[in-house]
């Protein structure tokens, strides 16, 4: 892996006030250019861990669901977009149609940078090299074609919908959901993590839904509970002892 030159693919987010860190995957991670900020992935594999813990449940999610399910993705945290483009990639080889997709970001700027990329992945071969080489493809050759062929149709089927909160969730309608639950941690993003919120938004998920996110709490583990999620109680990341994924029953 060229890092050098897959650094240099990130310099536009540098001018937003970002820094780019290389991580043992050979993947990058982003974090804020200030001291009290944290990095957006783990530093032991930023890939590795998306496809570990967002990845899985996407696959756990259409393993149990049928082809002609009608569903909704909510991606919280668009961040720089690993989740968007393994959930995308899993949908389309699984032959899922039926689906709205909507990412939150609260900064703006990631999105545009986002869809910078999938607008033009030629302009970005180093980023989606690192999709293509993962274990998200087994035919490399032919695989690379069909994604750089599909990947464009992305920025088309995904839905950007600024900050996750309480009156989105107020709006959701009961449906299947899959909630790839990614925007930052209790300390960063405290409202997100709270009984009251996490509780609004399990009530509105029909069984088959799935929620996965790289932490364990307490709270959280007593609202899917309260709102009859199986709870795999799925190891952590690297240094981390659980992360969560869970199905509603
Ligand atoms: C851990 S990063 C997400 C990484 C991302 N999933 C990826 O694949 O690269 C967390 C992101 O959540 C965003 N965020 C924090 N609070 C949010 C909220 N309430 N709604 C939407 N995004 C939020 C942050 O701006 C940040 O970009």
């Amino acid at each position: 892996m060229k890092t050098a030159i897959l650094q240099e693919e990130f310099l536009d987010y540098f001018d937003m006030g970002y820094i780019t860190l290389k991580t043992e995957d050979g993947s990058l991670t982003l974090k804020k250019n200030s001291s009290d900020s944290e990095p957006m992935h783990s530093l032991k594999g930023a890939l590795t861990e998306s496809l570990y813990i967002y990845g899985e449940a996407v696959d756990l999610f259409l393993e149990s669901n049928s082809k002609d399910s009608s569903f909704d993705i909510l991606s919280l945290g668009t961040g720089m977009g690993y989740n968007e483009i393994i959930a995308f990639t899993k949908l389309l080889k699984s032959n899922f149609f039926d689906y709205n997709f909507k990412s939150f970001e609260s900064e703006t700027h990631l999105v545009d940078l986002f869809l910078k990329r999938i607008e033009s992945p030629d302009d970005f071969p180093e980023y989606f090299k690192l999709f293509i080489n993962s274990s998200l493809f087994d035919r490399k050759e032919s695989d690379s074609v069909l994604f750089y062929n599909t990947i464009k149709s992305l920025s088309e089927k995904i839905e950007f919908c600024g900050a996750f909160n309480e009156a989105y969730v107020k709006s959701l309608n009961y449906k299947k959901y899959l909630i790839l639950f990614d925007a930052y941690s209790s300390k960063t993003s405290e409202s997100l993590w709270t009984n009251f919120f996490l509780d609004k938004l399990l009530k509105k998920c029909a069984p088959g839904s799935c929620f996965a996110t790289y932490a364990s709490t307490g709270v959280l583990k007593r609202a899917l509970k309260e709102n009859s999620f199986y709870n795999k109680n799925k190891a952590g990341f690297a240094f981390k002892r659980q992360s969560t994924l869970a199905v509603k029953l």
